[in-house]
């Protein structure tokens, strides 16, 4: 009986691989099973014999497959349990180490400033990298003969588009769209065309700030800079203004911070004990009209924070070509430790 030697043959199996000759040898394409088909002349049987035959082959074709299965079961099982057999897990190899990704220094000052910024019920806006002229200059009080132009080099596209040289450029953007009062943050990627050196980079990370509602002053905008410098660099901080000039401001400010490393005696670092920090001032009224906002309703202010150069200063990198030079070394640094 076919049935009886197979059951002997499997009774008697240690390895896969024989179970695997003993499934060829019945089951295969000339299986012993397989070949009773093939051998039997089907023309010499009646109706109610094919019928016999078909029912009694696949009982047979069924019977094998499942010890085959049963068996290749127990053999699996035998191997996990007895370690004589055969051992699938090594718990005695030792571990390799995995390096552990990192995010970006500008990645961690941009989340960490949008925290700080919804605190303060800012909205975080997303921007184009590629702008339209209006956008990038006209629209923020850059006219086209404007002297301002010069002081941003800027990669011209095709079709009056510029890579944005700052992220100003989503203010009437962000004003037509959500109107007055506003208070949002617009972080991202910029672009000048400049000589790379150790402080200077053709493609950096600003964020943009703009707040307008009724009766802002210069003391809101010192009031929101003060507590995002404190959480920032998590102490209290002295800052003062100076006069800037900036088209889309008016008064324009630098707004710089009392040096942490000498405590405003003067350093190395800082030189006069102060540290140009952001640019910021009162929102133009032409910027507010563009925006489509009533400038004798409303008044705002609006600060663009060097993202890269606060990730510089946070985390004492001295070189700004570290943070595009896409140097693992270099990103490992900011790894979480474990
Ligand atoms: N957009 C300016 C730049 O890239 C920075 C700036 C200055 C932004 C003053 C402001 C501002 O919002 O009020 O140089």
């Amino acid at each position: 009986m076919i049935q009886d030697e197979l059951l002997k043959a499997l009774a008697n199996v240690k390895t896969l691989n024989e179970i695997e000759q003993i499934r060829i040898q019945y089951l295969g394409r000339k299986g012993i099973i397989t070949n009773l088909a093939k051998e039997t002349d089907f023309s010499k049987l009646s109706p109610e014999e094919k019928k016999n035959f078909g029912q009694k082959l696949n009982q047979l074709k069924n019977f094998a497959t499942d010890q085959i299965q049963e068996t290749l079961n127990r053999l699996t099982a035998q191997n996990t349990a007895t370690p004589q057999v055969h051992r699938l897990i090594d718990l005695t190899v030792s571990g390799s180490a995995c390096s552990l990704g990192a995010l970006h220094p500008i990645s961690m000052v941009q989340m960490e400033l949008e925290e700080i910024f919804e605190g303060m019920g800012f909205t975080v806006l997303d921007s184009p990298e590629a702008e339209t002229e209006f956008n990038n200059f006209e629209s923020i009080n850059i006219p086209s003969d404007h002297p301002a132009r010069d002081m941003q080099d800027t990669f011209w596209l095709k079709n009056d588009m510029v890579l944005r040289t700052h992220t100003s450029s989503n203010q009437v953007r962000a004003l037509k769209r959500f109107g007055a009062p506003f208070r949002g943050i617009f972080p991202g990627r910029c672009f000048r065309y400049e000589s790379i050196d150790p402080s200077h980079e053709n493609t950096f990370y600003q964020c943009e700030g703009l707040m307008v509602d009724r009766d802002i002053s210069v003391a809101n905008l010192i009031g929101v800079m003060k507590t995002l410098l404190s959480e920032v660099f998590k102490r209290d901080v002295k800052v003062r203004l100076r006069p800037g000039f900036f088209p889309f401001v008016e008064p324009g400010f630098e707004l710089d911070l009392n040096c942490l490393f000498c405590g405003g005696s003067g350093c190395p670092t800082c030189g006069d004990g102060w540290i140009e920090l952001i640019p910021c001032g009162l929102t133009h009224p032409k910027v507010l009209e563009f925006g489509g906002i009533n400038p004798n309703e409303f008044s705002g202010f609006a600060f663009g924070l060097g993202l890269t150069r606060l990730a510089m200063m946070k985390y004492g990198i001295r070189d700004i070509r570290y943070f595009n030079s896409g140097d693992v070394r270099f990103y490992e640094q900011f790894a979480p430790i474990i």
